[in-house]
């Protein structure tokens, strides 16, 4: 299978926080015959080893999507809804939306005086019904949409939906793949509920009890149009995160990253991410504490039905990966 086909089924696939069971299933049948061992664990974590004699290592690449959740059904069959995980009203306008069960919507908005106004609490999701039972007829309260949209390439860039972390999974899947005997002990955890507080993460880490800690995961960048000032940009390879908002990652980790890098000649970049966190702030967290880090994907747009990143990126990430894990660690 190709990186580029396994990163539209995943980024097509559906899965909010706390609905993974599609897209775990997907990844599932993807990986299993490359898996020493395969293990769904309470909350739903998706924890698939490939043994080695070394250190055991945690990777982490989270599998839900951002999402809406409807909260009321009125009378003429619209409904409210509000979000799962961090989605702006403004994205919405217009936007395509589909459920678990294939029901499929889109976002209207009641009159504005001002853009201003422009709250949840203002919007409602149209699914073709003209009454409140025959919308129960499709959908119900708690039921979790996401962006419809198809992934498509330009060029070297992907865009599609739910590239975070969706992007994390692929170079997951696609590391396993190429694994042949690893120097480490490597377990692939595929998270679930990071978007609504890093939670499958915390669960696993303290199953699995790892040597190190290292989530996959998108970072945003600053190579757009007048954005906010970051360091980072598609095309110049995969991100080694020093500080988020939820982890100053562990000099061990940050060392063998680079020297990794450097081994193999992948072209890197350093994050500093001014807000937002990962996976690696609930895993290094975890007992007595995990020497953990993150190698981030960059990505335009994130949490919009639009994101964007580069396949190039996203192959040094699995070369990346690979280098770790083929090397002894103390
Ligand atoms: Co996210
Ligand atoms: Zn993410």
């Amino acid at each position: 299978m190709l990186m580029i086909d396994i990163i539209k089924k995943l980024t097509e696939a559906y899965g909010p926080s706390g609905r993974e069971e599609g897209i775990r299933d997907t990844i599932k049948k993807m990986i299993e015959s490359y898996a020493d061992e395969i293990i769904v664990d309470t909350l739903g974590n998706l924890i698939v080893r490939k043994k080695g004699p070394g250190k055991k290592i945690m990777l982490a690449a989270h599998m839900d999507e951002v999402g809406l959740i409807v909260t009321f059904i009125d009378e003429n069959g619209f409904l409210r809804f509000s979000n799962v995980g961090g989605v702006s009203p403004h994205l919405l306008l217009g936007e395509r939306v589909i459920f678990q069960n294939g029901a499929v919507g889109t976002i209207g908005c009641e009159k504005l005086e001002s853009m201003k106004d422009l709250k949840f609490s203002k919007l409602y999701l149209d699914i073709g019904v003209s009454k409140e039972e025959e919308a129960r007829e499709k959908v119900n309260i708690g039921d979790v949409a996401v962006y419809y949209r198809n992934c498509e390439t330009l060029g070297s860039r992907i865009l599609g939906k739910s590239l975070d972390d969706r992007i994390g999974c692929s170079v997951l899947v696609q590391t396993l793949m190429e694994l042949n005997e690893p120097a480490n002990d490597v377990y692939f955890v595929f998270t679930v509920q990071e978007e609504v507080g890093v939670r499958g993460a915390r669960t696993a880490a303290y199953r699995l009890k790892p040597h190190y800690g290292l989530a996959v995961d998108v970072t945003r960048t600053g190579d757009t149009p007048e954005s906010e000032t970051m360091a980072v940009s598609l095309g110049k390879g995969p991100a080694i995160k020093i500080k988020d908002t939820l982890i100053i990652s562990h000099p061990a980790v940050k060392k063998i990253m680079k020297e990794a890098a450097e081994k193999e000649g992948i072209p890197y970049q350093l994050e500093v991410l001014e807000r937002g966190g990962t996976d690696s702030g609930a895993i290094h967290l975890s007992r007595e504490g995990v020497p953990s880090g993150v190698m981030s994907i960059p990505c335009r747009y994130i949490h919009t039905p639009s994101e964007m990143a580069d396949l190039e990126d996203i192959k040094n990430g699995v070369k990346l990966l690979k280098g770790i894990l083929n090397q002894p660690l103390s």
